[in-house]
């Protein structure tokens, strides 16, 4: 360790953390203050605890929108309680302006995160996010840094309407396009969707990425409580920025770390809460990365243990009917937490020095209301995720049952095979594909390297002839992702991906597969001697000019597989000693 990589000495605080080296540190105290005063900073204000605030408001990035009030906000709640507030830029990503995905980019995020935290003198960090891939990279990078951290997300966007319809963020962005793919709609009316869709700024809607991630770093305990739901453009959504930024001062006096905070005990509840609120897939992901930064491995395999037991309790899209700010009118996300109480872990920490009960306790009083079913009345039996394995994934696969047409849960057929995305460009609508309903759609070298950077390919598109039939679902496998907003029965996330050698690559139009949700497999019906024949003569992956330089080098050699959350190798913790979760044999 060089001498400008050794961490700050626990004394050092304020404007004298992580100073810049001249090989002389008094000197380098002097230059820092001069060069602030330039911005008209007084001695007063530079004595003062240093909270940061990770600005991502970028004009790339609608969901993003209110990201300027919220600073604002979050200053005044950080001077109100004595600490001195400064602002710092990173990386925005949005889902739509990102190339060649923003899964591609979430650990660059994460990077320049924790590199800006360590970097610059902050004794705590306000990190304002939102966007699918915002908060877990903000989360990732916090754990990493270990300075005291909490999260404030910009809130989701109110919905719109289109023909007295109320719609919203993109489950009804797929559902229009489905519906415009089989001439249920006309272009007119399509473009007239278009302009009703995203409402205001804010992230999504609907219980997609964004929603779920924030409703897990309330459950983890890095947000305050009540944080999650209000939308982005209330008064509750400034207010929950003021308070954050007062939080923020408190835990720097409390010296309250993620690690205090990021437990085993903590990531079990995340995953309760993800299961109960039929959270996105892509949120086992960003977990399971999250808790690698903590040395805490997430075991699939283990899920069954929790998703039986903790069933869909959140009525919104897509698993049901609601949109995000139906949930904050039926009292936020404490009102599942109050629910799935005998599941979690109530001694966990949170930001505000409070444990996860004293919060539950601490909280508004129930109320009736039709958003948040009570266990006994829930919108999906069993929990919305489950975990798969079988000879076309040994290391796993995942499906979001509550979101999945029932009927076809239990499914063996034809596959029509696809080899990636071009190919499926090429062929989806192809009026001579050879295809039924009840076939299988597979799509090969979607996964992390494949395409590369996982995208959210794994909706396949139902082949327009088909559309046109009035074909709603079909199943689909691919090692690729889906968009939390996205519904179907559909397969994500088969590891290894067939890009790095898995069995998903020696899959072939005709083959017959096996879905069993009951019994948890995913199965190519094909001999253990034609695997290893189709195996033998593999051709090696191609290879990409353009995968040789840059970041999307560092991105090829070290990205993980889904089953350890995509994140770089090098950047996850050396030791895992827990895993989640926690083995109740
Ligand atoms: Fe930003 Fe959906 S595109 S949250």
């Amino acid at each position: 360790m060089s001498d400008t990589e050794k961490p700050p000495k626990p004394s050092a605080a304020g404007m004298r953390k992580g100073l810049t080296d001249y090989g002389d540190a008094d000197f380098s105290l002097f230059l820092r203050r001069a060069f602030i005063k330039g911005a008209g900073y007084t001695e007063d204000a530079l004595s003062r605890p240093v909270v940061g605030i990770a600005n991502t408001g970028s004009s790339y990035n609608p969901c993003h929108g209110n990201a300027a009030s919220l600073v604002e906000a979050v200053k005044r709640g950080v001077m109100l309680a004595g600490g001195l507030p400064i602002e710092f830029p990173t990386i925005s990503v949005h889902e739509s302006f990102s190339h060649p995905t923003s899964m591609f980019l979430r650990n660059l995020m994460s990077m320049d995160t924790e590199e800006m935290i360590k970097a610059q003198p902050m004794d705590a960090v306000v990190m304002i996010g939102g966007c699918d891939k915002t908060v877990p990279a903000q989360l990732m990078g916090a754990a990493s840094a270990g300075v005291p951290a909490i999260q404030l997300v910009t809130g989701s966007m109110l919905t719109g309407s289109h023909r007295a319809e109320r719609v919203g963020a993109c489950t009804d962005c797929r559902r229009f396009w489905a519906m415009y793919r089989g001439d249920e709609i006309d272009a007119a009316e399509i473009d007239e969707v278009n302009n009703q869709l995203v409402a205001s700024v804010g992230t999504c809607s609907v219980m997609g990425t964004a929603s779920t991630m924030a409703c897990i770093a309330e459950a983890l305990g890095m947000m305050l409580p009540g944080g999650a739901t209000p939308p982005a453009v209330t008064s509750a959504r400034i207010r929950t920025a003021e308070q954050t930024g007062t939080q923020a001062v408190a835990m720097i006096k409390a010296r309250l770390t993620p690690d205090r905070i990021l437990t085993p005990h903590a990531f079990e509840n995340a995953l309760c809460v993800l299961l109960a609120i039929g959270g996105s897939t892509n949120g086992i992901i960003h977990l399971a990365a999250i808790a690698g930064r903590c040395g805490i491995r997430i075991d699939l395999d283990r899920l069954a243990q929790i998703s039986d037991k903790v069933p869909v309790l959140v009525n919104l899209k897509p698993s049901g009917n609601h949109y995000m700010e139906d949930l904050h009118a039926a009292g936020g996300l404490v009102a599942v937490l109050r629910e799935i109480a005998p599941f979690l872990h109530l001694n966990t920490l949170t930001v505000t020095g409070r444990t996860l009960g004293e919060e539950i306790d601490n909280a508004d009083a129930a109320f009736p209301q039709e958003v948040v079913r009570p266990l006994a009345n829930p919108v999906y039996p069993r929990g919305g995720i489950v975990f798969l394995r079988g000879n076309l994934a040994p290391g796993g696969a995942i499906i979001k049952q509550s979101a999945a047409s029932e009927t076809l849960l239990e499914h063996e057929s034809r596959t029509v095979v696809f080899d990636g995305l071009e190919d499926l460009a090429r062929r989806i609508d192809d009026p001579e594909l050879d295809v039924e309903a009840s076939d299988i759609l597979v799509l090969k070298n979607i996964g992390p390297k494949g395409a590369p950077g996982m995208p959210e390919a794994g909706y396949i598109p139902i082949p327009r002839k088909l559309a046109r039939e009035g074909v709603k679902d079909m199943v689909r496998i691919s090692d690729g992702r889906m968009s939390g907003t996205a519904a179907g029965t559909i397969v994500l996330h088969v590891t290894p991906e067939s890009a790095d050698g898995g069995p998903l690559a020696l899959a072939q139009t005709g083959d017959r597969i096996r879905l069993s949700v009951s019994e948890r497999r995913l199965d190519l019906l094909i001999s253990d001697e034609e695997f290893a024949r189709r195996r033998a003569q593999a051709p090696a992956p191609p290879t990409r000019d353009e995968d040789n330089r840059g970041y999307r080098n560092l991105f090829m050699r070290t990205v993980t597989q889904a089953d350890t959350g995509c994140d770089f190798d090098f950047l996850q913790s050396t030791q895992f000693n827990d895993v989640v979760p926690i083995d109740r044999q």
